[in-house]
Protein backbone atom coordinates (compact mmCIF):
# COMPACT_ATOMS: atom_id res chain seq x y z
CA UNK A 1 0.00 0.00 0.00
CA UNK A 2 1.42 3.71 -0.92
CA UNK A 3 0.46 6.63 1.57
CA UNK A 4 0.82 9.91 0.20
CA UNK A 5 2.16 12.86 1.92
CA UNK A 6 3.32 13.86 5.47
CA UNK A 7 -0.34 13.81 7.11
CA UNK A 8 -0.52 11.88 10.61
CA UNK A 9 -2.48 9.22 10.01
CA UNK A 10 -0.06 7.65 7.35
CA UNK A 11 2.66 8.20 9.90
CA UNK A 12 0.71 6.38 12.55
CA UNK A 13 0.20 3.66 10.60
CA UNK A 14 3.53 3.37 9.70
CA UNK A 15 5.02 3.40 13.21
CA UNK A 16 2.52 0.67 14.31
CA UNK A 17 3.99 -1.41 10.65
CA UNK A 18 7.84 -0.86 12.46
CA UNK A 19 6.77 -1.92 16.10
CA UNK A 20 4.78 -5.01 14.57
CA UNK A 21 8.25 -6.07 12.75
CA UNK A 22 7.27 -4.95 9.44
CA UNK A 23 8.96 -3.52 6.42
CA UNK A 24 8.12 0.16 5.34
CA UNK A 25 9.42 1.88 2.05
CA UNK A 26 10.28 5.64 3.83
CA UNK A 27 11.65 8.30 2.16
CA UNK A 28 14.98 10.25 2.89
CA UNK A 29 16.87 13.15 1.28
CA UNK A 30 19.61 10.55 -0.23
CA UNK A 31 17.06 7.48 -1.89
CA UNK A 32 14.11 5.74 -0.46
CA UNK A 33 14.73 3.40 2.31
CA UNK A 34 13.50 -0.36 3.01
CA UNK A 35 12.73 0.30 7.02
CA UNK A 36 12.44 -1.72 9.92
CA UNK A 37 13.08 -1.94 13.78
CA UNK A 38 16.70 -2.01 13.89
CA UNK A 39 16.75 -3.41 17.39
CA UNK A 40 14.58 -6.21 16.48
CA UNK A 41 16.13 -9.70 14.37
CA UNK A 42 13.35 -10.75 12.86
CA UNK A 43 12.33 -7.67 11.32
CA UNK A 44 15.84 -6.89 10.20
CA UNK A 45 16.00 -10.55 8.39
CA UNK A 46 12.59 -9.30 6.36
CA UNK A 47 14.80 -6.58 4.70
CA UNK A 48 17.22 -8.79 3.82
CA UNK A 49 14.53 -11.42 2.58
CA UNK A 50 12.81 -8.53 0.74
CA UNK A 51 15.97 -7.33 -0.97
CA UNK A 52 17.74 -10.61 -1.82
CA UNK A 53 20.56 -9.04 -0.81
CA UNK A 54 23.32 -11.48 1.17
CA UNK A 55 22.95 -11.62 4.80
CA UNK A 56 26.87 -10.71 4.87
CA UNK A 57 26.07 -6.82 4.22
CA UNK A 58 25.55 -5.22 7.08
CA UNK A 59 22.87 -2.01 6.77
CA UNK A 60 22.79 1.57 7.97
CA UNK A 61 20.85 2.60 11.23
CA UNK A 62 18.86 5.51 10.96
CA UNK A 63 18.80 7.76 14.40
CA UNK A 64 17.03 10.69 15.36
CA UNK A 65 20.16 12.42 16.05
CA UNK A 66 23.22 12.53 18.24
CA UNK A 67 21.67 11.13 21.33
CA UNK A 68 20.06 8.54 20.03
CA UNK A 69 23.13 7.31 18.53
CA UNK A 70 25.63 7.82 21.46
CA UNK A 71 23.30 4.94 22.77
CA UNK A 72 24.64 2.41 19.99
CA UNK A 73 27.81 3.77 18.86
CA UNK A 74 30.92 5.09 20.44
CA UNK A 75 31.95 8.97 19.13
CA UNK A 76 35.72 10.09 19.55
CA UNK A 77 35.40 13.29 18.89
CA UNK A 78 36.57 14.11 15.24
CA UNK A 79 33.29 11.53 14.99
CA UNK A 80 31.18 14.33 17.27
CA UNK A 81 32.58 16.75 15.28
CA UNK A 82 31.11 15.67 11.75
CA UNK A 83 27.90 14.59 13.39
CA UNK A 84 27.70 18.58 14.87
CA UNK A 85 28.41 19.94 11.15
CA UNK A 86 26.53 17.16 8.78
CA UNK A 87 24.04 16.01 10.96
CA UNK A 88 20.96 15.60 10.13
CA UNK A 89 21.69 15.01 6.17
CA UNK A 90 23.59 12.55 3.87
CA UNK A 91 26.65 11.78 6.35
CA UNK A 92 26.92 8.04 7.16
CA UNK A 93 29.34 7.09 10.04
CA UNK A 94 30.79 3.51 10.74
CA UNK A 95 32.00 3.84 14.51
CA UNK A 96 32.62 1.16 17.23
CA UNK A 97 29.39 -0.41 18.26
CA UNK A 98 28.94 -0.25 22.23
CA UNK A 99 28.89 -3.77 23.70
CA UNK A 100 25.70 -2.71 25.48
CA UNK A 101 24.13 -1.77 21.66
CA UNK A 102 20.16 -2.30 21.28
CA UNK A 103 21.20 -2.82 17.25
CA UNK A 104 20.38 -6.50 15.83
CA UNK A 105 23.37 -8.82 15.59
CA UNK A 106 22.07 -9.61 11.82
CA UNK A 107 22.30 -5.45 11.14
CA UNK A 108 25.77 -4.78 11.78
CA UNK A 109 26.10 -8.40 9.99
CA UNK A 110 28.52 -9.45 13.05
CA UNK A 111 31.00 -7.22 12.93
CA UNK A 112 32.42 -4.69 15.84
CA UNK A 113 31.57 -1.74 14.20
CA UNK A 114 27.67 -0.07 12.75
CA UNK A 115 26.72 2.65 10.52
CA UNK A 116 24.78 4.94 11.67
CA UNK A 117 23.24 8.52 10.01
CA UNK A 118 20.77 10.50 11.02
CA UNK A 119 18.45 11.34 7.87
CA UNK A 120 17.15 15.13 7.32
CA UNK A 121 14.30 14.64 5.54
CA UNK A 122 10.84 15.20 7.61
CA UNK A 123 9.27 11.89 7.19
CA UNK A 124 12.34 9.76 7.87
CA UNK A 125 12.75 12.25 11.41
CA UNK A 126 9.16 11.82 12.27
CA UNK A 127 9.13 7.71 11.85
CA UNK A 128 11.97 7.42 13.81
CA UNK A 129 10.24 10.23 16.66
CA UNK A 130 6.80 8.43 16.32
CA UNK A 131 8.63 4.63 17.17
CA UNK A 132 11.37 5.61 19.26
CA UNK A 133 13.79 3.60 17.67
CA UNK A 134 16.57 2.68 14.84
CA UNK A 135 15.70 2.13 11.79
CA UNK A 136 17.32 0.13 9.55
CA UNK A 137 17.21 0.87 6.03
CA UNK A 138 19.27 -0.32 2.94
CA UNK A 139 18.49 1.44 -0.10
CA UNK A 140 14.52 0.22 -1.39
CA UNK A 141 15.27 -1.65 -4.32
CA UNK A 142 16.03 -5.63 -4.76
CA UNK A 143 20.50 -6.12 -4.28
CA UNK A 144 22.43 -5.60 -7.07
CA UNK A 145 20.00 -3.01 -9.15
CA UNK A 146 18.97 0.98 -9.31
CA UNK A 147 18.43 2.45 -6.27
CA UNK A 148 14.77 4.22 -6.02
CA UNK A 149 14.02 8.15 -6.13
CA UNK A 150 10.72 8.32 -5.51
CA UNK A 151 7.88 5.81 -4.36
CA UNK A 152 6.94 4.88 -7.74
CA UNK A 153 10.15 3.33 -8.33
CA UNK A 154 9.63 1.35 -5.04
CA UNK A 155 6.55 0.25 -6.10
CA UNK A 156 8.22 -1.07 -9.30
CA UNK A 157 10.32 -3.64 -7.30
CA UNK A 158 9.34 -3.90 -4.35
CA UNK A 159 5.45 -3.73 -3.99
CA UNK A 160 4.58 -7.06 -2.83
CA UNK A 161 7.28 -7.21 -0.38
CA UNK A 162 6.49 -4.30 1.51
CA UNK A 163 4.08 -3.96 3.83
CA UNK A 164 3.75 -0.11 3.37
CA UNK A 165 5.37 2.81 1.61
CA UNK A 166 5.30 6.78 2.21
CA UNK A 167 5.47 8.64 -0.56
CA UNK A 168 7.50 11.76 0.40
CA UNK A 169 8.06 13.14 -3.35
CA UNK A 170 11.12 12.83 -5.06
CA UNK A 171 14.28 12.53 -3.55
CA UNK A 172 16.31 15.71 -3.14
CA UNK A 173 19.33 14.56 -3.49
CA UNK A 174 19.46 11.37 -5.15
CA UNK A 175 22.72 9.83 -4.25
CA UNK A 176 23.29 7.77 -1.40
CA UNK A 177 24.76 9.09 1.39
CA UNK A 178 28.15 9.77 2.22
CA UNK A 179 30.00 7.01 3.91
CA UNK A 180 33.25 7.55 6.41
CA UNK A 181 34.93 5.58 8.68
CA UNK A 182 36.08 7.02 11.80
CA UNK A 183 39.05 5.48 14.42
CA UNK A 184 39.86 8.18 16.57
CA UNK A 185 41.36 10.83 14.68
CA UNK A 186 41.68 8.86 11.53
CA UNK A 187 38.81 9.22 8.93
CA UNK A 188 38.46 6.76 5.93
CA UNK A 189 36.17 7.52 2.74
CA UNK A 190 34.39 3.88 2.10
CA UNK A 191 31.82 5.48 -0.43
CA UNK A 192 31.56 8.57 -2.01
CA UNK A 193 28.19 10.56 -1.70
CA UNK A 194 25.51 12.88 -1.10
CA UNK A 195 28.02 15.42 0.65
CA UNK A 196 31.22 16.56 -1.54
CA UNK A 197 34.47 14.85 0.15
CA UNK A 198 35.81 18.34 -0.45
CA UNK A 199 33.54 20.18 2.10
CA UNK A 200 34.18 17.16 4.77
CA UNK A 201 37.47 17.97 4.37
CA UNK A 202 37.10 22.00 4.46
CA UNK A 203 35.08 21.65 7.95
CA UNK A 204 36.65 18.92 9.80
CA UNK A 205 40.21 19.91 8.78
CA UNK A 206 41.69 16.21 8.11
CA UNK A 207 42.12 14.63 4.85
CA UNK A 208 39.68 11.98 3.90
CA UNK A 209 42.31 8.34 3.25
CA UNK A 210 41.22 6.16 0.85
CA UNK A 211 40.40 2.76 2.13
CA UNK A 212 43.30 -0.19 1.16
CA UNK A 213 42.36 -1.67 -2.06
CA UNK A 214 44.23 -4.60 -2.02
CA UNK A 215 42.19 -5.46 1.08
CA UNK A 216 38.88 -7.31 1.69
CA UNK A 217 36.00 -4.54 0.84
CA UNK A 218 35.70 -2.25 3.92
CA UNK A 219 32.28 -1.41 3.23
CA UNK A 220 31.03 -4.86 2.36
CA UNK A 221 28.47 -3.73 0.00
CA UNK A 222 31.06 -2.12 -1.96
CA UNK A 223 31.08 -5.01 -4.67
CA UNK A 224 32.24 -3.98 -7.98
CA UNK A 225 28.86 -4.72 -9.89
CA UNK A 226 25.98 -2.18 -8.04
CA UNK A 227 23.21 0.23 -9.00
CA UNK A 228 22.99 -1.93 -13.14
CA UNK A 229 20.25 -1.53 -15.70
CA UNK A 230 19.38 -4.06 -17.35
CA UNK A 231 21.24 -2.98 -20.52
CA UNK A 232 25.00 -2.50 -21.02
CA UNK A 233 26.62 1.04 -20.11
CA UNK A 234 29.61 2.42 -21.90
CA UNK A 235 31.51 5.01 -20.08
CA UNK A 236 32.74 8.64 -20.97
CA UNK A 237 31.27 8.56 -24.50
CA UNK A 238 31.59 11.50 -26.73
CA UNK A 239 28.49 10.61 -28.68
CA UNK A 240 26.00 7.87 -29.02
CA UNK A 241 25.97 5.03 -31.50
CA UNK A 242 22.44 5.54 -33.65
CA UNK A 243 21.30 2.45 -31.33
CA UNK A 244 22.41 4.15 -27.66
CA UNK A 245 20.62 6.10 -25.53
CA UNK A 246 22.75 8.89 -24.42
CA UNK A 247 23.43 9.95 -20.50
CA UNK A 248 24.34 13.60 -21.66
CA UNK A 249 26.20 16.15 -18.93
CA UNK A 250 26.21 19.52 -19.46
CA UNK A 251 25.51 21.09 -23.88
CA UNK A 252 25.37 18.35 -26.19
CA UNK A 253 24.05 18.06 -29.82
CA UNK A 254 20.45 16.49 -28.46
CA UNK A 255 19.24 15.99 -32.00
CA UNK A 256 19.73 11.94 -31.28
CA UNK A 257 16.29 10.75 -29.97
CA UNK A 258 17.52 8.93 -27.28
CA UNK A 259 19.19 11.99 -25.24
CA UNK A 260 18.72 12.60 -21.54
CA UNK A 261 20.30 14.92 -19.98
CA UNK A 262 21.64 14.56 -16.40
CA UNK A 263 22.39 18.56 -16.30
CA UNK A 264 22.14 20.98 -19.32
CA UNK A 265 23.70 23.39 -16.78
CA UNK A 266 26.72 20.83 -15.97
CA UNK A 267 26.16 21.46 -12.72
CA UNK A 268 26.86 17.94 -11.04
CA UNK A 269 24.19 18.35 -7.70
CA UNK A 270 21.57 18.34 -10.02
CA UNK A 271 22.82 15.18 -11.80
CA UNK A 272 22.98 13.65 -9.10
CA UNK A 273 19.62 13.99 -8.53
CA UNK A 274 18.63 13.08 -11.99
CA UNK A 275 21.16 9.59 -11.84
CA UNK A 276 18.89 7.03 -10.81
CA UNK A 277 15.63 8.25 -12.17
CA UNK A 278 17.11 8.66 -15.95
CA UNK A 279 19.39 5.21 -15.70
CA UNK A 280 16.05 3.77 -15.33
CA UNK A 281 14.41 5.63 -18.22
CA UNK A 282 16.98 5.05 -20.11
CA UNK A 283 16.70 0.92 -19.34
CA UNK A 284 13.23 1.21 -20.03
CA UNK A 285 13.89 3.63 -23.58
CA UNK A 286 16.53 0.58 -24.24
CA UNK A 287 13.73 -2.33 -23.95
CA UNK A 288 10.80 -0.62 -25.51
CA UNK A 289 13.09 0.13 -28.89
CA UNK A 290 15.29 -2.77 -28.72
CA UNK A 291 18.69 -0.27 -28.57
CA UNK A 292 21.98 -1.76 -27.95
CA UNK A 293 22.37 -0.31 -24.50
CA UNK A 294 23.64 3.01 -23.08
CA UNK A 295 26.35 5.74 -23.62
CA UNK A 296 27.08 8.27 -20.68
CA UNK A 297 29.25 11.21 -21.11
CA UNK A 298 32.44 12.16 -19.01
CA UNK A 299 31.15 13.66 -15.60
CA UNK A 300 33.97 15.77 -14.01
CA UNK A 301 34.68 14.52 -10.27
CA UNK A 302 34.46 17.31 -8.67
CA UNK A 303 31.47 18.15 -5.96
CA UNK A 304 29.37 15.51 -6.81
CA UNK A 305 31.27 14.37 -9.33
CA UNK A 306 33.21 11.75 -7.88
CA UNK A 307 30.21 9.95 -6.38
CA UNK A 308 28.02 10.11 -9.47
CA UNK A 309 31.18 8.20 -11.52
CA UNK A 310 31.48 5.37 -8.63
CA UNK A 311 27.97 4.87 -9.66
CA UNK A 312 28.59 4.72 -13.08
CA UNK A 313 31.18 2.63 -12.58
CA UNK A 314 29.65 0.15 -10.52
CA UNK A 315 26.70 0.48 -13.24
CA UNK A 316 29.19 -0.50 -15.71
CA UNK A 317 30.84 -3.32 -14.29
CA UNK A 318 30.88 -6.73 -15.72
CA UNK A 319 28.01 -8.54 -14.13
CA UNK A 320 28.96 -11.89 -11.65
O1 LIG B 1 21.74 7.21 1.64
C1 LIG B 1 21.88 6.09 2.10
O2 LIG B 1 22.91 5.74 2.71
C2 LIG B 1 20.71 5.09 1.92
C3 LIG B 1 19.51 5.65 2.65
C4 LIG B 1 18.34 4.71 2.64
O3 LIG B 1 19.87 6.01 3.96
N1 LIG B 1 21.08 3.81 2.40
C5 LIG B 1 21.96 3.01 1.75
O4 LIG B 1 22.10 1.77 2.36
O5 LIG B 1 22.57 3.31 0.75
P1 LIG B 1 22.78 0.55 1.67
O6 LIG B 1 22.48 -0.61 2.56
O7 LIG B 1 22.35 0.43 0.24
O8 LIG B 1 24.30 0.86 1.75
C6 LIG B 1 24.96 0.84 3.00
C7 LIG B 1 26.43 0.58 2.85
C8 LIG B 1 26.72 -0.83 2.35
O9 LIG B 1 27.70 -0.74 1.33
C9 LIG B 1 27.28 -1.50 3.60
O10 LIG B 1 28.19 -2.51 3.28
C10 LIG B 1 27.94 -0.36 4.32
O11 LIG B 1 27.04 0.70 4.14
N2 LIG B 1 28.08 -0.62 5.75
C11 LIG B 1 27.11 -0.81 6.67
N3 LIG B 1 27.63 -1.08 7.87
C12 LIG B 1 28.96 -1.07 7.75
C13 LIG B 1 30.06 -1.29 8.64
N4 LIG B 1 29.88 -1.58 9.92
N5 LIG B 1 31.31 -1.18 8.15
C14 LIG B 1 31.49 -0.85 6.85
N6 LIG B 1 30.50 -0.65 5.96
C15 LIG B 1 29.26 -0.76 6.39
MG1 LIG C 1 21.88 0.15 -2.05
Amino acid sequence: MRCKGHNKSALEEAAGVIRAGGLVAMPTETVYGLAADASNDMAVAKIFEAKGRPTFNPLIAHVSGLEMARTLVEFSPLAEKLCQAFWPGPLTLVLPRREDSALSLLATAGLDTAAIRAPSHPMAQALIEATGRPLAAPSANRSGSISPTTAAHVEDTLKDRVDLILDGGAASIGIESTIISVAEDQATLLRPGGIPRSEIEAISGVSLRMPDQDAAPSAPGMLASHYAPSACLRLNATAPTAREVFLAFGRHDESHPYTLNLSRKADTREAAANLFAMLREADALCAANTLSGLAAAAIPMDGLGEAINDRLMRAAAPRS
